[in-house]
């Protein structure tokens, strides 16, 4: 038996074409604005990606790039600035931040109606409380992909494996909202394989390649892979590297129902669900209507 992928690449692809409809339809482009500290290259590359990808929808991108040993006090300043500029209306601050940096300080200079990643104390409240507000991008495209596959998620066992500010936390809290029974599990949980295997939705969200085994399954259930990580490939050629999830992709295709690719599953859903973001911030702020192209999707 084999189950089926989730294409996270065309349902990404369908998401930019109504933003880019979305954008067309707005009194003028909004604009996003990057900032990356440092030089991790996986950071350069999803950097690269968000910029394009926001240019191709029709919106503003702008990319500030500063060095690694750049002092808390200097982003927190230029974060602040970003967040007064009324011509700016989505700020992301690509994480991890340099060791150096208290990652909370810079995240809270973040205006929260420019809060296009979701991570601000006043987004987060919003989301526990379930206030409208601006969702994590991660989460709200793993839900997304599940969707695809059991559009109501009412009593569904949904276990995430991970419990980070940017995914895991988030994630839990959306499903519930689709009135799943979500259980988070983490490096403590006890029997982890097992609790897993109760799961009709796995989320995997650990950083840890190839952890979830095809045995960590439930025949049938749909697995969300939201890991990507690098790791050597000799059968590539020395010294080559190649990029994996937190999932067994072979193993689990076998015994799942569904399961996302990693790469091209949950990562191109991110940037899309950012690009969507940045159009809703720019709504709210400026206090246009959403546009029919978006308001459904
Ligand atoms: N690093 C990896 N994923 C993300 C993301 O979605 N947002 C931010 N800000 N940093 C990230």
């Amino acid at each position: 038996m084999s189950g089926r992928i989730i294409d996270g690449k065309a349902i990404a692809a369908s998401l930019r074409a109504d933003v880019a409809a979305a954008v067309k339809a707005l009194p003028s482009q909004p604009a996003l604005v990057v900032v990356l500290v440092g030089d991790d290259p996986a950071s350069q590359v999803y950097v690269t990606s968000k910029g394009k990808a926001t240019r191709e929808a029709g919106m503003r991108s702008v990319e500030i790039r500063l060095p690694a040993d750049t002092s808390e006090a200097d982003l927190i300043a230029r974060v602040d600035a970003l967040s007064r500029d009324p011509e700016v209306d989505g700020i992301l601050v690509q994480l991890p931040l340099p060791k150096h940096i208290h990652e909370a300080n810079v995240l809270a200079a973040i205006d929260p109606l420019k809060d296009v990643d979701g991570l601000t104390e006043a987004s987060a409240g919003k989301l526990v409380l379930g206030k409208p507000g601006l969702r994590p991008c991660t989460p709200v495209g793993s839900v997304i992909l599940a969707k695809t596959e059991r559009p109501d998620l009412a009593g569904a066992n949904v276990v995430v494996i991970g419990r980070s500010i940017l995914v895991g936390k988030p994630a839990a809290l959306l499903f519930l909202e689709q009135n799943a029974s979500v259980t988070i599990a983490h490096s403590k949980t006890r029997d982890l394989r097992m609790v897993c295997r109760g799961a009709d939705v796995l989320v995997a969200a650990v950083g840890r390649p190839e952890m979830v085994r095809g045995d960590w399954i439930r025949p049938g259930a749909i697995v969300i892979d939201v890991g990507t990580n690098r790791v050597p490939a000799p059968e590539k050629g020395e010294g080559k590297t190649k990029l994996v999830g937190d999932v067994h992709f072979a193993e689990a295709i076998q015994v799942a129902a569904a399961v996302t690719p990693s790469p091209g599953g949950v990562g191109p859903m991110t940037i899309a669900c950012l690009l969507r973001n940045t159009v809703l911030a720019a709504c709210a702020r400026r206090g246009w209507t959403v546009p029919d192209a978006l308001a459904q999707s």
